[in-house]
């Protein structure tokens, strides 16, 4: 049975380590000749999104690891993808995206073949299927679709979605949110997995936040500072050295050669400091505030009670 706290709670949870998988799977891998997979941002990615939504859904250690493990084999078919066609950044044409889709077949065989992979065999088969059967390899729906690789799914196109590569910028989270509800509403996917990884993106954006307005409220003690000696060196300037005004300077204990245009220059780089903290403050609490909607709307939009109890890996939620 999965362990389940009352109250959510990412940061108090103990975390699965990615680099205990990492260096594990890279052992069992080699067996493969599959290395050059951990090599691929993308696959990282859905490993550390998939570590998201187990943890905001409370699943223990074990059943974390093993969706983990699942994220890390979900594209180990691509091996066997020609390179001209997994490496090209344009669109591929009907052929080349046919041949692409068998990477969830070779995956299927390449997890069959070897008994510490084969409970993963469905991840690596299903996790390109959509509820209303419009997916591939084989076109399931909903009931058939095993919860696992839905939920891979969603760790799968969010990275898709909002991770820069070296041919396209990642989209903001909440316009990924919202690519993913609108998918959700053609009934192509599922939006309980969505509702956990937003609520896990949700904590993360308010601790960055909050380390930001930290740094903020730094800033500004230290620009009034930065002020004060502004005042006293253009004293200095004006009517010379005076017992008082060096017993002020006293009070900073500034290093050797620091004068009037070093302060200045520290001054306008605080001004820049606090203006951009500002700004990406004010934009990540907007983003934040979209965040809640499309997750209450993701919450909303979970369709039965049931999907709260559901099997992963044969085990129930
Ligand atoms: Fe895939
Ligand atoms: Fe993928």
């Amino acid at each position: 049975m999965f362990a389940r706290s009352n109250k959510y709670n990412l940061f108090e949870r103990s975390k699965v380590s990615i680099s205990e998988i990492d260096k594990e799977l890279k052992v069992e891998l080699a067996v493969l000749g599959g290395l050059d997979i951990f090599t691929n941002a993308h696959v990282l990615g859905v490993a550390n999104n998939t570590s998201k939504i187990c943890e905001a859904m409370g699943l223990n250690h074990d059943l974390s690891k093993q969706c983990i493990l699942g994220a890390y084999m979900h594209d180990v078919g691509k091996i066997k993808i020609p390179s001209d066609i997994l490496q090209k950044t344009g669109a591929l044409t009907d052929e080349e995206f046919e041949i692409m889709k068998m990477h969830t077949v070779y995956g299927y065989e390449i997890c069959m073949r070897y008994d510490q992979f084969r409970y993963l065999a469905p991840i690596a088969r299903y996790h390109h299927e959509n509820l209303d059967g419009s997916g591939y390899p084989d076109g399931l729906t909903d009931k058939q679709i095993p919860e696992e690789a839905k939920l891979i799914k969603i760790a799968d196109i969010w990275d898709a979605l909002t991770q820069r590569r070296q041919y396209k910028e990642g989209y903001k989270a909440s316009k990924a949110a919202e690519i993913i509800l609108s998918d959700v509403k053609k009934g192509k996917t599922g939006s309980k997995y969505l509702y956990f990884l937003l609520l896990c993106i949700i904590d993360e954006y308010s601790v960055k936040n909050k380390g930001n307005e930290k740094e903020l409220r730094e800033a500004k003690e230290h620009l009034m500072d930065l002020k004060d000696l502004d005042k006293i060196y253009k004293k200095i300037y004006d009517r010379g050295y005076s017992d008082s005004l060096a017993k002020k300077l006293k009070r900073y204990e500034l290093p050797a050669g620091y004068d009037l245009s070093a302060n200045t220059n520290l001054l306008s780089k605080t001004n820049q400091k606090i203006e951009t903290l500002t700004k990406v403050i004010k934009e990540t609490h907007e983003e934040i505030a979209i965040l809640k909607k499309r997750c209450r709307e993701a919450k909303r939009l979970i369709k039965f009670k049931e999907e709260w109890n559901v099997r992963l890996f044969g085990r129930r939620v």
